[in-house]
């Protein structure tokens, strides 16, 4: 079924999500290798190729790649891998794909590749986004050109057992029934919410592949390697808090990191999505806003946009947010909590968490993962883990010496 979606590819694999998509075609690299990834681009997978390829001895090389010459530079006889996103995740910058594998394949990249190839070898896509588009599932597909990559791969999701679950797999084929009907009117609603912002006098910049959006030659770039504009918006304000007022008051756009669903969503990547990127190697302005638009009627979209403004620019108090489907939550406030430091002699202090900084708790229990100001979804997901440690091996003891007792007993 998806080889069939995907022509071009030999073989195409479902992931558990997208993460574990891209953890596995940088598991195709070894020791000493380098990958080249572009310097825009999701703040996860910064994380992945940073903080966890760096610690299996892979060099990691960030470039802009919409800057052909500058990417043809970096490349180096240790390279392997260009890891790219167009349009790039959070800034909507177009790098050029038959340029980029031009240079790569010019240079003997991968070193198996046929000269005659003119196209990328390996596509991942996170399906819990548009494939899914309930946002009620994970998942990440990999499709491979080379059927020698394809056996790479299959080995790998074998080995570290990766694959989709069974239930999940029935919830994406049937995503994938109504995607194109998803996909087509979001991105309809899309360009009329862009035309909206890009006359609101309060809106600073709108980054997005269409008019008005980005520059001619991107915008030519873009439409040559892509069939459509897609439903995925920037933008700025000119102020953090600004942005932070007109988040807080959208009604209809749900605060979130993962994007792609029906239902109309946004997000400040520098405090959720890239928030892991140490703030001094972020490229995104703090101000930046990113949409991702539903199938819900466009003109409540618009309107739920054009309040938000106004109160955010003082020109309307806010009111409460009842009667809507997808009402925007607070993000869950973490608990106060003892945490332990460990100090250089070994010796435990205690403090509470209300005098620390939020990443000191998560870096106690996940080595380099959190970033200096995280305090997004991602700090949550840690702070819940720590709590339940304690729980976690009593049970485990507890059910290990129960099974035993229960052997001896038959
Ligand atoms: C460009 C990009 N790559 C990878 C991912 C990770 O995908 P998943 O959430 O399925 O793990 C995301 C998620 O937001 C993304 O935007």
């Amino acid at each position: 079924m998806l080889e069939q979606a995907f022509p071009v590819a030999a073989a195409a694999f479902a992931f558990a999500s997208g993460m574990a998509a891209l953890h596995t075609v940088m598991r195709l690299l070894k020791h000493g290798d380098q990958v080249i990834a572009n310097e825009d681009i999701y703040g996860g997978m910064h994380r992945l190729l940073t903080q966890d390829c760096t610690n299996s001895g892979i060099d990691v090389k960030f470039v802009d790649t919409t800057d052909l010459n500058a990417l043809s530079k970096a490349i180096t006889p240790k390279t392997r891998l260009i890891h790219l996103e167009s349009p790039s995740n959070p800034r909507m910058r177009i790098t050029d794909m038959r340029g980029v594998c031009a240079i790569a394949h010019k240079s003997g990249l991968p070193s198996r590749a046929a000269p005659q190839r003119k196209c990328v070898d390996i596509v991942v896509h996170s399906a819990t986004k548009f494939f899914s588009g309930h946002a009620d599932c994970t998942g990440g597909l990999v499709c491979v050109r080379d059927p020698e990559l394809a056996h790479r791969v299959a080995f790998l999701q074998n080995a570290e057992g990766t694959a989709l679950a069974p239930f999940e797999c029935f919830l994406f084929l049937r995503g994938i029934k109504t995607m194109f009907l998803r996909v087509e009117r979001a991105q309809q609603s899309a360009r009329r919410v862009v035309n909206f912002l890009l006359r609101n006098p309060h809106i600073e910049k709108v980054l997005f592949p269409g008019p008005g959006g980005c520059d001619a030659t991107s915008l030519a770039i873009h439409c040559s390697q892509s069939k459509g504009s897609g439903s995925v918006i920037s933008f700025t304000t000119g102020s953090l808090d600004f942005s932070r007022r007109l988040v807080d008051a959208c009604k209809i756009f749900k605060t979130t990191v993962s994007f792609g669903s029906v239902n109309s969503l946004l997000e400040m990547p520098c405090t959720m999505s890239h928030a892991s990127i140490p703030a001094e190697k972020r490229t995104l302005p703090a101000d930046l806003i990113r949409l991702s638009v539903g199938i819900e009627d466009a003109q409540d979209l618009i309107l739920d946009l054009e309040q938000a403004i106004k109160v955010a620019a003082g020109e309307l108090s806010s009111t409460p947010h009842g009667g809507f489907d997808s009402e925007f939550q607070d993000l869950p406030v973490v608990p106060p909590m003892v945490d332990k430091t460990i100090q250089d002699d070994g010796v435990s202090t205690a403090a509470t968490s209300a005098t620390r900084a939020p990443s000191a708790r998560f870096n106690l229990f996940i080595q380099g993962e959190a970033s200096s100001d995280a305090s997004g979804d991602e700090e949550q997901s840690a702070a819940e883990f720590v709590p339940a440690m304690p729980l976690v091996l009593p049970l485990a003891v507890f059910a290990v010496c129960g099974l035993s007792l229960l052997r001896l007993l038959k």
